[in-house]
């Protein structure tokens, strides 16, 4: 009876990690579940073996305002390719993964259920992201809300100039935390470590084992409450036979 209880209580608390391994979040344009996706375009194509987005949508990452959320990245004159690249780069990330389960929480939004939140990533994939990007234009730290969406696209409210990217980011971090509301969280893990999250890739995905590290680091922090909840289980056990 006590092996049984145990056994099914181990047992629901793997199918649940299981599931946070490889999954897609509730938002605008993720699949249902994650699966093999042979035709995923360019910068994309790292998560052809398993993804959260469609062929579609990733060839529309690519695009200015594409299709996916007209969003804008010309809103300061044209940004430059090579700060584009990892907008690009992120909106693969965003939409394509499949290992984001620790991250995901439930948000109150018209457009997602769902959103990630201080998701560690890597410290050389900001860095190169804020240096490819210190001499483009902004408007403002937080893209996530505030613009003037009265045309369809996003647009600098009237109250925020434009202004060198190094005066509203100072640092790789203040960009990476701020841009997307805490979605990311800047980490001095480099991509080897295997603490971080990493938005460029070759080969296997080793987002994984990242995403796995992770989860069981928060089920070490739950185990108290799951002992005491066998303790209990047990205690009242004996209680009621004795
Ligand atoms: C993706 O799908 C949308 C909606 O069906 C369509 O408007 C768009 O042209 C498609 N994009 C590509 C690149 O096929």
């Amino acid at each position: 009876m006590l092996l049984f209880l145990a056994a099914l209580l181990a047992l629901s608390g793997g199918a649940l990690s299981l599931d946070k391994l490889n999954m897609c979040m509730d938002a605008k344009h993720h699949k249902v579940e994650p699966g093999p996706e042979g035709a995923l375009y360019l910068q994309c194509s790292p998560w052809r073996d398993n993804a959260c987005c469609t062929a579609n949508t990733s060839e529309e990452a690519h695009n200015d305002n594409s299709y996916l959320y007209n969003f804008n990245w010309n809103h300061c004159g044209a940004m430059s390719s090579k700060c584009k690249e990892h907008f690009i780069q992120d909106t693969c990330f965003y939409e394509c993964s499949p290992h984001l389960g620790p991250w995901i929480q439930p948000v109150d939004q018209s457009w997602r259920k769902e959103r990630i939140l201080n998701v560690p990533i890597c410290k050389e994939d900001c860095e190169r992201w804020w240096e490819d990007c210190k001499n483009d234009f902004t408007c403002k730290t937080d893209w996530h809300k505030g613009w003037d969406w009265s045309s369809g696209t996003n647009k600098c409210p009237k109250d925020s100039k434009c202004r060198k990217w190094t005066d509203v980011f100072a640092t790789p971090k203040s960009m990476c935390e701020q841009i997307w509301s805490n979605s990311y969280i800047y980490t001095t893990y480099t991509k080897d470590s295997g603490r971080c999250m990493q938005l460029w890739f070759t080969g296997a995905n080793p987002n994984k084992k990242v995403a796995e590290y992770y989860l069981n680091a928060a089920q070490r922090g739950q185990s108290y409450p799951v002992t005491t909840l066998l303790f209990l289980t047990v205690t009242s056990f004996f209680v009621t036979m004795f």
